[in-house]
């Protein structure tokens, strides 16, 4: 066994019970009831890096939740990593889903049940256990800079604000991040690809005030009955999102593309078995994985209006809601979908009702190169911890900084996760193997040390 790997081992215990006291304190960063949490979490954070060793930490208070900004500068003229990573989490809801509350972590079959477990707490706190076995056995290989947000599951708008205004501060030469996937723990992979985000809400207005429904019913339109009927006609009979100008500048795939991202492994029975569905229904033409990573969508997040509490109540509401999702990929911009739906959706209202359409947040897609250096060195290290090397893959989900890391400082990105489709992320019990939390620690120093030394050599 190595250096580092007897390190991880002799301190896993103490490794493990950090995480979990990391996952008591909850930081929403959508409610505004848990600020004091979310402030107390960021302290959390800049004191486990002071006490790993990390030269220079800073906690950098916004207009929202702070950010920890931390780095160790080895020699000025080494290469510079950029650990980014998000400690706030999403609201728990629905509570009475979970089967062990979602701030009391627990392990159960070698999985750490709690929320933020896998996204992102127990992913961005491996680079902090990564930077101590660094310090503690062979030394630090190349300048690190940590950048720890409470702001990511709410669009990160605060960070967008530090990231222009601290471009020199910020220097690097790449920026890497673990909030994402792999494939299995047998089956490792880095996504190379994030989608881009448009988030909506609407709000449709019938009558003056809620009306009895027998009274009124039958004559007078019912807002929640429209705002169905204007949500069902926004895809066509092939899944195609019907705003005019949705898909003009969506980039479409050479056929090389398509079948490069149709070779990872993907059993379709599995797939809906897993999720309790008896088949899939996204847009004709593509392959799911391709529906979930290339190809934008449009989703209802919640809706509601009139009567939702027990029992029955007869009434034709006033009022109808819906927040309304959509994903992005290469090269849609989310100000201007926004606006294509805003006016697509007010241009389709009977004129029975008044439609109130607003915007929430955004984010612009991304994709990463897959030749870098940061990329090979990522794969080298996966390759290296897991015996296997790591298959490229295009990912779904959001992280919208990743886009400005690139626009605005120019430094691209490697998305080295380790969680798994399965941690049940944004949903009750969601979890992260302990098998993964120790296969980052073991893997994200490898890839420093690869970095400093591919780079060397360019
Ligand atoms: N870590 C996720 C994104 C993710 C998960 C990407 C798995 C790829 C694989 C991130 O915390 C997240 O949930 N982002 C939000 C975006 C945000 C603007 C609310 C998302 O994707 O919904
Ligand atoms: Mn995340
Ligand atoms: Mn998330």
């Amino acid at each position: 066994m190595n250096a580092q790997s007897s390190y991880i081992e002799a301190n896993k215990k103490r490794m493990l019970n950090e995480l979990l006291e990391l996952l008591r304190i909850p930081s929403v960063s959508a409610d505004p009831k848990y600020k004091n949490e979310v402030k107390r979490t960021a302290e959390w954070v800049a004191t486990a890096l002071t006490k790993v060793g990390v030269n220079y930490v800073e906690i950098c208070p916004t207009e929202g939740h702070p950010i920890v900004y931390a780095e160790h500068i080895t020699d000025p003229n080494a290469p510079t990593v950029l650990c980014y990573g998000h400690y706030d989490v999403q609201p728990p809801d629905p509570l009475e889903l979970w089967e062990s509350p979602p701030f009391e972590p627990v392990i159960k079959d070698e999985k750490i049940y709690a929320r933020g477990a896998a996204d992102d707490k127990g992913q961005f706190y491996m680079h902090i256990k990564a930077f101590e076995v660094m310090k503690n056995t062979t030394g630090i290989p190349c300048n690190i800079k940590f950048l720890i947000e409470g702001e990511e599951e709410v669009g990160s708008e605060n960070l967008y604000r530090f990231v222009k205004n601290n471009a020199q501060k910020l220097k690097a030469d790449i920026v890497l991040i673990s909030d994402t996937h792999i494939i299995a723990n047998d089956i490792p992979s880095i996504e190379y690809g994030l989608r881009g985000l448009s988030y909506m809400e609407v709000e449709v207005t019938g009558p003056n005030r809620d009306l009895h429904s027998g009274l009124f019913g039958g004559a007078v339109d019912n807002p929640i009955n429209v705002l169905c009927t204007m949500i069902a006609s926004l895809k066509d009979e092939n899944n195609r999102i019907t705003i005019p100008g949705f898909y003009d500048k969506v980039v479409d795939l050479s056929d090389e593309e398509r079948a490069f991202i149709n070779q990872a492994p993907f059993n379709h029975q599995e797939y809906c078995k897993a999720l309790g569905i008896a088949d899939t229904n996204g847009e004709k033409g593509y392959t799911v994985l391709e529906q979930t990573s290339i190809r934008p969508t449009l989703d209802v997040n919640g809706i509601w209006g009139g009567y939702t509490g027990e029992g029955a109540k007869t009434v034709l509401p006033s009022k109808a809601y819906a927040k309304i999702s959509m994903r992005l990929v290469p090269n849609q911009d989310p100000d201007e979908i926004s606006q294509l739906f805003e006016k697509h959706f007010i241009s389709i209202a009977p004129k029975t009702v008044k439609v109130k359409v607003s915007y929430h947040h955004g984010g612009y897609p991304a994709v990463t190169p897959i030749d870098s250096v940061g990329f090979q060195a990522a794969s080298k290290a996966m390759e290296n911890t897991f015996g296997k090397k790591p298959i490229p893959t295009r990912g779904g989900g959001s992280i919208p900084i990743v886009a400005l890391f690139e626009r605005e400082l120019g430094i691209k990105s490697v998305l080295m996760g380790f969680g798994l489709e399965s941690d049940a992320i944004h949903s009750p019990n969601e979890h992260y193997g302990v098998f993964n939390y120790f296969k980052g620690i073991e893997t994200i120093p490898l890839f420093h040390q690869y970095f400093a030394d591919l780079s060397k050599d360019r």
